[in-house]
């Protein structure tokens, strides 16, 4: 069962209008997205978007019993814009996103995301795209993937790692890859020492960073005076862009800060869910 991360904060951030229009730009698995369809009326709906058509279908099925109140549109951030323009919608009273990946997408081995089960180099979020992680992997130059990992994995040990990967390729598979790593760089600590690099690498293929600049960019433009944006971010990186995004709308006086401090979630929630103990959510409310 899918738990959606600090759900109930979510809900009182976004302050829902039952009759308002809402955007979950990241609908995944349908949990967020249920979660607010149902409580909004018959005149309220949601815009239910992903890049990822097969999360899209989960989310669709696990919401069924609101679906009168969602519309479901595969895009990725930098085009929610044509969800609006498709609905007739010119702005919204809330827009939620919840980055990273689901559990869905980390499981299936065959998405290549996960470093646990053995799959293809793939890690594409929307599998219409063309560059998948094998090509990051085989082709780019060593300077490059180091660079790379250093920089989105926040990986201290980059270049050994590049170098081990230049060395062994051509690369197929993540159980190729992870145990490479292994072998290159020793364990500190619980994590798998693969665990940032498969973090940097999936980033870079799905460009997150570039596409939540853009989800960023396009807010005022898309919620409307009052309305409310509501961001749950797992990476620092992540965090430090929303950070910034919502501090530059603050101080042009198009947006008012709801979290002085990022919201963490609750001891409890960590316990219960543990791919909560990342989250910061940060939220704005719009002038
Ligand atoms: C953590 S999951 C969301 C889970 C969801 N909130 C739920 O409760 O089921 C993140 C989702 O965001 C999607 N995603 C990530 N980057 C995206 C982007 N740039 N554009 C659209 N969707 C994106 C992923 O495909 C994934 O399904």
């Amino acid at each position: 069962m899918h738990v959606p991360v600090m759900l109930r904060e979510c809900l009182d951030y976004l302050a829902l209008k039952p009759d308002g229009i809402y955007l979950d730009a990241t609908a995944g698995l349908g949990g967020h997205a249920g979660a607010i369809a149902r409580r909004l009326s018959p005149e309220g709906l949601l815009l239910a978007c992903d890049r990822d058509a097969e999360s899209l279908e989960q989310a669709r099925r696990n919401t069924a019993d609101c679906a009168s109140r969602i519309r479901f549109h595969k895009v990725s951030f930098s085009h929610v814009g044509e969800a609006l323009a498709i609905e007739g919608i010119s702005q919204l009273d809330g827009l939620l996103a919840d980055l990273g990946v689901s559990r869905y997408q980390l499981t299936e081995s065959e998405r290549g995301f996960s470093l646990l089960a053995d799959g293809p180099l793939d890690m594409r979020l929307d599998r219409s795209q063309a560059r998948t992680a094998a090509d990051i992997v085989n082709f780019e130059s060593e300077k490059q993937l180091a660079d790379l990992i250093f920089k989105l994995g926040e990986e201290r040990r980059s270049r050994r790692i590049a170098r081990a990967i230049v060395r062994a390729r051509p690369l197929q598979s993540t159980g190729q890859l992870a145990k490479l790593i292994e072998e290159a760089v020793p364990r500190t600590g619980k994590l798998h020492p693969a665990t940032q690099t498969f973090m940097a690498l999936r980033i870079a293929v799905n460009e997150e960073l570039e596409e939540l600049d853009a989800l960023l960019a396009s807010i005022p433009r898309l919620v409307k005076p009052g309305g409310r944006v509501v961001v749950l971010t797992f990476h620092s990186l992540e965090d430090r862009c929303v950070k910034q995004a919502f501090q530059a709308m603050a101080s042009a006086g198009r947006a008012r800060i709801l979290t002085r401090h990022v919201v963490r979630p609750t001891e409890q929630e960590e316990r219960e869910n543990p791919p909560s103990r990342s989250a910061k959510l940060r939220a704005v409310e719009m002038q």
